[in-house]
């Protein structure tokens, strides 16, 4: 076995994934809510886009729960769409199902979420990967500045409060020991990178035309 083989597949995904988590983190739309420049409406609109692409990212997971090689990554305590119902709700009232409508770029994660998702099993870790842990991580720093700034500190911020994992470090080492230890083939380790790339650059997207759409004048609603 060479060194590029015994090399953590959690390791090497981080590494390949640095660049373009770099560009996504620095995003216009993602530096103006850590500058406190945007006001809660905007902070709705990222949910609302949020929303829509869980929704499928979950209904996947939901068909991979019982499977042998990626099941154990669907976990209760990952779900995020009960929580982004209640923030949605709390900011935007109680229709705020009616007011839904995806961004171009969330019309492009969503689909291809639906083309991969539900067919390869390291595509779905991929796309589930670069959420989920994200959550766990700058999502916190995200949450800490909602927080601060915006003084959301339950209502509304139910998203980025994850009540069943009490350890978010040792849940993500746990996760990343999975990555590490489930039976991929070489196919599927390369496929897992470069997807996971994939779903920073989609994401990205979705920051980038909700920046736009803010430069313009936001267009949606959410009624409060
Ligand atoms: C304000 C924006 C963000 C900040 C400040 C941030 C910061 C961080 C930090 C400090 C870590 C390392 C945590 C650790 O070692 O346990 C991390 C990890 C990660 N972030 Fe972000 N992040 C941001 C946005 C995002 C976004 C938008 C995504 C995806 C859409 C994302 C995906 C990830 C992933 C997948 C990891 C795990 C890397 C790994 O250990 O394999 N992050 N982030």
């Amino acid at each position: 076995m060479t060194d590029l083989e015994v090399e953590r597949l959690s390791v090497r995904l981080r590494d390949a994934t640095r660049d373009e988590h770099e560009r996504t983190e620095s995003s216009p739309f993602v530096t103006a809510l850590m500058d406190g420049r945007l006001d809660r409406q905007a902070y709705a609109a990222l949910l609302q886009q949020s929303y829509l692409f869980y929704s499928v990212l979950e209904e996947a997971g939901e068909r991979w729960r019982g499977d042998p090689v990626v099941g154990p990554f669907v976990s209760d305590a990952l779900v995020r769409g009960p929580a982004l119902e209640a923030d949605l709700a709390w900011l935007c009232g109680p229709r705020w199902r009616s007011a839904l409508a995806p961004l171009p770029a969330t019309q492009r994660y969503v689909d291809r979420l639906r083309a991969v998702c539900f067919s390869s099993r390291s595509a779905f870790v991929a796309h589930h990967y670069t959420r989920y842990l994200g959550d766990l991580s700058g999502g916190q720093i995200i949450r800490s500045k909602l927080r601060t700034i915006y003084g959301l500190t339950g209502d509304g911020v139910r998203f980025y409060l994850f009540d069943d994992i009490a350890k978010p470090k040792v849940f993500k080492d746990d996760y990343r020991a999975l990555i590490d230890t489930a039976p991929w083939d070489t196919g599927e380790r390369t496929n897992l990178v470069a997807e996971a790339n994939e779903a920073f650059r989609l994401n990205r997207g979705v920051f980038d035309d909700l920046g736009k759409a803010l430069g313009v004048g936001w267009t949606g609603s959410c009624d409060r």
